[in-house]
């Protein structure tokens, strides 16, 4: 089954936790991105874990191998159970990352967060990727990163639904996929261009999908997340 993460992209702090009070047990499973882990200086995280909920951090991380890798161990010792970094940053970078967490989460004792390797930004155009210096299209280049991260020992990647079933067959059932870009049919499709409901992206075998404006911005967000999460059923 599907599991619902609801993304927090709030541009304050206070409106983020009446958010998750609002929503309360319907969801236990939240991403921060950059604009709130740097607007409440981390505080977001804590609060969070104070109300039991889990954690996606997604601060994609794209730095030479050693940064990386250091950074990846505070990531790994803030108790989240999944976080992010750039495909793109390379083979040595992911391998000394997943390295670092691993040595990390044994001297703690506890569970290594999952690690998610973000392969194509869905904001590049073809154009605009052959301008950065990329020589394939998009579809492929995802697919090589895919490899590289599947190779290294990261856990999965983010992905549209659309190809987690592809992805799933190239790397293995355990290769986790995280998708945003997810619609409910009542709901506007906003800026997300290639959509799927999330009906049809539990067929597709996504292990996780990112939700945020269908459900935050939504007039019910307790009922939207319900009605999502049926649908997930
Ligand atoms: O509001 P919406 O459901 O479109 O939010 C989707 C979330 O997933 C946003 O936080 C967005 O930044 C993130 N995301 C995305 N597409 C990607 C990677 C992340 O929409 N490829």
């Amino acid at each position: 089954m599907s599991k619902l993460i609801v993304a927090l992209d709030f541009t304050e702090e206070e409106k983020a936790k009446e958010m998750v009070q609002t929503l309360g047990d319907a969801v236990d499973f939240y991403k921060v991105g950059l604009e709130l882990f740097l607007n409440s200086r981390g505080n977001m995280l804590d609060f969070l874990k104070k109300e039991n909920k889990k954690i996606f951090l997604d601060l994609k991380f794209h730095d030479i191998p050693n940064t990386v890798a250091q950074a990846a161990k505070w990531a790994a010792d803030l108790g989240v159970e999944m976080f992010n970094v750039h495909a793109s940053g390379g083979r040595d970078m992911q391998k000394m990352t997943v390295d670092a967490v691993n040595f990390e989460a044994i001297r703690n004792g506890v569970k290594p967060p999952l690690l998610i390797a973000v392969t194509v930004l869905t904001s590049f155009d073809e154009e605009a990727f052959a301008e950065v210096g990329f020589k394939k299209p998009i579809n492929e280049s995802a697919l090589q990163l895919a490899k590289i991260s599947y190779e290294t020992g990261m856990d999965g990647v983010v992905c549209s639904a659309l190809e987690a079933k592809s992805i799933k067959q190239s790397f293995g059932d355990d290769f986790v996929t995280v998708c945003p870009g997810v619609r409910p049919l009542w709901a506007a499709s906003q800026d997300q261009k290639r959509i799927v409901t999330p009906a049809q992206a539990k067929e597709n075998l996504a292990d996780y999908i990112v939700v945020g404006r269908p459900i935050t911005a939504n007039q019910d967000p307790y009922q939207a997340a319900i009605a999502i999460k049926d649908e997930l059923q």
